[in-house]
């Protein structure tokens, strides 16, 4: 009579172990269902990356027209006008396509010739008191003479430009109803075909110009600038996919989030805000801090390395077109950026402005000079840190193993959205507008 009751023993041993095993593995796999526990400051953290912290975008004090429905309108045209080139040929859409949100997808812009640089998005632009990976113009409208007259860029001039828009009887008239009457350029000895201060011919050609005749051609230039910055200005990225995640996560809602981001995707932001640090400089609701860092970028071949901010920052300090230049709207020159800017300091050699990762599955090939061609070589540089060329690279090697850095980049391929942007204004206008 005994070894029945063994044997039931042994039967309900079994049992036992067999269901606590199948609990056991029932409870794992349902923790790894339910989306990942965050922290009450991982909360935070997440947050504040949310779009919805994104203020309207503001105006610009030294631009008067930056929130003007006109000059909106006539920076539209200018932005998508290849007139204003050398070849005709070129406008900033050449290089800045609305398609690419902004970019052209080439490891450097090409216009006339060859940019020096990968074309940075402008989505989001009106935010950043810096312009330019080295921030060396301090404003949307003073940027925007830059690439007119780059020969290798619009190849222009400002001459030609003020000559253009007095032969068009539509821009003259939108020009004049906004800034007043243009200047009578049409005294062939006083104004030349092409001039404008930059070397050879053209600048011999400036230079033999009185004092006053280029004030009053730098005001027709500075103007046509200041109506592409309030154009710029509309360019505002859209909600993403990681967006809506925050939007459940601030409901509690972990249905939604579970759908909005897949398993791989959460541990990636949970990389980015944690062990890759990443949130140190990619912060707030467009992912960068506007500041400049050495991040050990290597420099492109045949490119001398990138000097950085340290040049940029004394370029936008005496440039005539800066904030509390005579051509700056704003009267009480209340240029804080410009003025307490850091200058000289070591950590500013070779350093660059944070981009924004918003669309960054869109907007390769990376880095200053297009160096870095996918993100999954992005991540693998960091990982990497290697030695500056210049300067000292602020971050330190990662160690992330093969399936975290897969994660990372499964994360940051979640920032993917259309602009926020009338698309309207994101084609070339039509005639009638
Ligand atoms: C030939 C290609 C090309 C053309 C044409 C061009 N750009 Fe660019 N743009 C670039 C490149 C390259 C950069 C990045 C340069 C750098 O960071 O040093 C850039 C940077 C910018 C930036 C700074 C973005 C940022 O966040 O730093 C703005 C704004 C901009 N361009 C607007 C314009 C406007 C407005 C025009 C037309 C007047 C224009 N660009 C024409 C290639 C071009
Ligand atoms: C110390 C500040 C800093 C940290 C930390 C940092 N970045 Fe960056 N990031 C930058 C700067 C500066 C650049 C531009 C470098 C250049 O162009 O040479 C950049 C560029 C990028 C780019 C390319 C953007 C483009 O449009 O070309 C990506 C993607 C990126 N970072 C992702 C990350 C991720 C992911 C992490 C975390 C592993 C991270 N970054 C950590 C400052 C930082």
């Amino acid at each position: 009579m005994h070894y029945p009751s063994r044997i039931v023993k042994k039967i309900a041993l079994g049992l036992f172990l067999g269901i606590s095993l199948i609990s056991l593995s029932l409870w794992v796999y349902a923790g790894n269902k339910t989306p990942n526990p965050w922290t009450a400051d991982e909360i935070r953290l997440i947050e504040s990356l949310h779009i919805e912290n994104l203020p309207k975008a503001p105006a610009n004090p030294s631009n008067s027209v930056s929130k003007n429905l006109l000059a909106e309108k006539l920076g539209h045209r200018l932005f998508f006008d290849p007139q204003f080139s050398k070849n005709g040929q070129i406008s900033c859409a050449t290089c800045h396509q609305p398609n690419n949100f902004f970019t052209d997808k080439q490891t450097k812009g090409s216009g006339i010739g060859s940019s020096s640089h990968n074309t940075r998005s402008i989505v989001g632009s009106a935010y950043s008191p810096w312009l330019y990976s080295d921030g060396r113009k301090d404003s949307l409208w003073s940027q925007a003479l830059s690439p007119l007259e780059d020969p290798n860029e619009h190849g222009s001039n400002r001459m030609q430009i003020a000559r253009l828009l007095n032969n068009d009887e539509n821009y003259r008239r939108v020009y004049q109803s906004l800034f007043g009457p243009l200047p009578d350029i049409s005294d062939l000895q006083r104004f030349p075909k092409n001039a404008a201060p930059i070397p050879g011919e053209l600048g011999l050609a400036w230079r033999a110009m009185s004092v006053q005749d280029q004030k009053l051609i730098n005001e027709v230039f500075v103007n046509i600038g200041k109506a592409i910055g309030a154009y710029e200005r509309l360019l505002i990225p859209g909600p993403s996919r990681f967006d809506a995640y925050v939007n459940a996560l601030k409901k509690n809602d972990l249905k939604s989030q579970s759908i909005l981001l897949n398993d791989s995707e959460i541990r990636g932001l949970r990389i980015f805000i944690n062990k890759g640090n990443c949130i140190n400089c990619h912060n707030g609701p467009l992912f960068t801090n506007d500041e400049f860092h050495n991040t050990g970028v290597i420099s492109s071949p045949r490119d001398l390395p990138d000097k950085g901010r340290i040049d940029g920052i004394r370029k936008a300090k005496k440039d005539i077109f800066n904030c509390m230049g005579i051509y700056s709207d704003d009267q009480r020159k209340e240029c804080d950026e410009l003025e307490y800017a850091r200058i000289d300091q070591p950590e500013l050699l070779g350093a660059i402005r944070t981009p924004s990762l918003r669309n960054i599955e869109s907007t390769g090939p990376y880095m200053h000079s297009g160096q870095i061609k996918t993100l999954t070589a992005v991540i693998e540089h960091y990982n990497q840190a290697p030695l500056s060329m210049i300067g000292h690279n602020e971050s330190e090697p990662l160690r992330m193993s093969r399936f975290e850095r897969r994660d990372l980049v499964a994360f940051l391929k979640t920032l993917e959205a259309p602009l926020s942007t009338n698309f309207l204004w994101l084609e070339p206008p039509s005639e009638n507008q």
